[in-house]
């Protein structure tokens, strides 16, 4: 195949209105690990306002220079960690001393509004973004201190945004009582809720393959598409993050956020524009088409010991902040119904989990056999569908599966595949995923984030599923660390005369 590198066309993008960006959790991971990369790569492309600036609010009693510190360490540390979700041979000192200049640390208790009064003094009459980057359980305390205090009114041609990190809810009843709390303080246009997966570059390049590709609007329905398969498969286990997954599992963890928002990307019909309501209106309509899920359209299971690539690991309930009699599901796989005029018949096969056999992330459309099976009278004995493959990580582009004549006197069929990598096309830029969301934010482009009747209709369509769940009901197998998932993820398939990708390394 012929590869023509080519950079992408300078993208001429302006600096963000000036605003300060309020983080709750400032000490936390997600700072860290995430934020910060993303406020660095954005101080580097020169998206944000000069008078920027940032106040990171904690419990912890530690000085503005201590933060800094810290910060700074994980920062550095990312040019020797090739595995880190954001690696860089080195740390630009420019873009990064512009973001540490702006730094600044505030000490305080998310439940005494004595916080709220102080930030207040800090923003004064200026743009501000609150990022909640707090356990779920604080989101509703921050956001009522924010009303509260008046800090979510907005001052003439000036914005108050908050942006809330997942998991939104942990499940239907829950989602709805926090989408009532939240909106008694502040009106819809003012919440973010974020989905990291939708930062991603190749997330956001489905809708481009989808809606500016003639050749794939006529076959992208139920007449060509027999099933889809989406993926999202680590090799990591459960890590640090115990008592967190605990109460959460893979479902909550990643299916009516992450994966729905696969699902949305390639299900959802062509919105009229790319305003953000046209978008985000298309996505909710195929969310609330998704029928809800039954006890046995699912197979969920927990990894046991075995092997990440080749060292011996723990299986989860010997993990720590794990009960040793735990049954929180490490994986989960589902079948989906989408009672919609375009997908009707065709099944969504849905699978996530951890300690796999491979990493990846992708899409699997599956196409419907040629109509006639002309080669029957030929040595071949049945042609294999065609697949579309959408990889999103760690690789990145699309491959095709097709069939094809094997050179020779016979007519014999053999299959090969043709594949296209973004980077072989496109100037790549080491990003954390969240830089485009929170410049985003700041600009009030809502597009690539979660409108409360989506979250909604998400949690809905899993609820019958939880409700099974929480009486006890459905079985939760162990699998081996290092291997395919639970066997009753198979037989989900199987039954259908169907069978999943394989994982590998
Ligand atoms: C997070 C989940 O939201 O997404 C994690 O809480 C999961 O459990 C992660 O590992 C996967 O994201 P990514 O970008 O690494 O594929």
């Amino acid at each position: 195949m012929t590869q023509t590198h080519q950079s992408a066309p300078a993208q001429q993008v302006q600096r963000a209105p000036g605003c300060t960006m309020v983080i709750f959790g400032a000490g936390g991971d997600l700072t860290k690990r995430l934020l910060m990369p993303a406020l660095y790569n954005l101080s580097g492309a020169k998206q944000l306002a000069e008078d920027f600036k940032i106040i990171g609010v904690d419990r912890e009693q530690i000085s503005g220079d201590d933060w800094k510190r810290s910060l700074d360490e994980t920062m550095q540390s990312f040019t020797h960690d090739k595995t880190a979700e954001f690696y860089t041979p080195q740390i630009d000192a420019t873009a990064w001393g512009w973001i540490k200049d702006r730094l600044h640390y505030m000490q305080g208790d998310f439940s005494q509004s004595d916080t709220f009064k102080h930030i207040g003094e800090a923003i004064g009459g200026g743009s501000a973004l609150f990022y909640l980057a707090v356990a779920a359980r604080f989101f509703g305390t921050v956001v009522d201190g924010l009303g509260q205090a008046g800090l979510l009114k907005q001052p003439d041609g000036k914005f108050r945004r908050v942006v809330i990190e997942k998991p939104f809810g942990a499940d239907l009843p829950s989602a709805k009582a926090l989408n009532a709390r939240i909106l008694k303080q502040a009106d819809e246009s003012q919440f973010y809720r974020i989905d990291h997966f939708l930062g991603k570059e190749t997330v956001q390049s489905i809708m481009a393959l989808r809606f500016a590709n003639g050749m794939f609007e006529p076959i992208w329905r139920r007449g060509y598409i027999d099933h889809v398969q989406i993926t999202a498969a680590e090799t990591v286990g459960v890590e640090e993050r115990g008592a967190f997954y605990e109460p959460t599992g893979a479902l909550r963890d990643m299916v009516p956020n992450h994966m729905f928002t696969l699902l949305c990307m390639v299900a959802m019909e062509p919105p009229n524009s790319f305003d953000a309501e046209a978008v985000r209106s298309e996505k909710a309509k195929l969310i609330e088409a998704i029928r809800p899920v039954r006890l046995e359209d699912a197979a969920r299971g927990q990894y046991g010991a075995g092997k990440e690539f080749d060292a011996a690991v723990p299986g989860y309930r010997q993990e720590p902040h794990v009960a040793a009699d735990s049954r929180t599901e490490t994986y989960i796989a589902l079948k989906l119904d989408i009672a919609n005029w375009r997908w009707a018949g065709v099944p969504f096969y849905l699978r996530t989990g951890k300690r796999l056999a491979g990493r990846r992330t992708e899409i699997a459309v599956f196409f419907k056999p040629a109509p006639y099976q002309i080669f029957r009278d030929t040595p071949v004995d049945a042609t294999k569908p065609n697949v579309i493959r959408l990889m999103i990580d760690p690789e990145q582009g699309i491959e095709t599966a097709l069939d094809a004549k094997v050179p020779g006197p016979k007519m014999q069929l053999g299959r090969v595949e043709t594949s296209m990598r973004y980077k072989d096309f496109f100037d790549e830029k080491p990003n954390v995923g969240y830089e485009s969301l929170l410049y985003d934010c700041m600009i009030g482009d809502a597009t690539l984030f979660q409108r409360a009747d989506a979250i909604e209709a998400s949690w809905a369509a899993v609820q019958p599923l939880l409700d099974s769940w929480g009486r006890g009901e459905g079985k939760v197998e162990d699998y081996p660390s290092g291997s395919q998932g639970p066997s009753g993820a198979d037989q989900l398939l199987e039954r259908d005369g169907r069978h999943w990708e394989k994982l590998q390394e």
